[in-house]
């Protein structure tokens, strides 16, 4: 191996439909229906929306910033 890998490098690399955050959300981009567990279907109305992956969002299926406060053993 080279140690270089050219497609992680320049900005060929295309912009990933999904992205999980560590220890946070999920963020998708652009408009996109999203169905929560309740079959209850919510649109993004913003070119970023972040998703909770903790379960404990105050405005869920959306991400409100909570997972920040939990101990690490409880983020997702
Ligand atoms: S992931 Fe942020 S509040 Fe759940």
């Amino acid at each position: 191996m080279t140690g270089s890998s050219a497609e992680h490098d320049g900005p060929a690399a295309p912009r990933p439909d999904v992205v999980i955050c560590p220890g946070g959300p999920m963020l998708v981009f652009g408009d996109l229906v999203v169905e929560d567990a309740d079959g209850e279907r919510h649109r993004t109305h913003r070119p970023v929306s972040a998703i909770c992956r903790c379960g404990r969002s105050a405005a869920a299926p959306w991400c409100d910033g909570t997972h920040k406060a939990l101990p690490d053993k409880l983020r997702p």
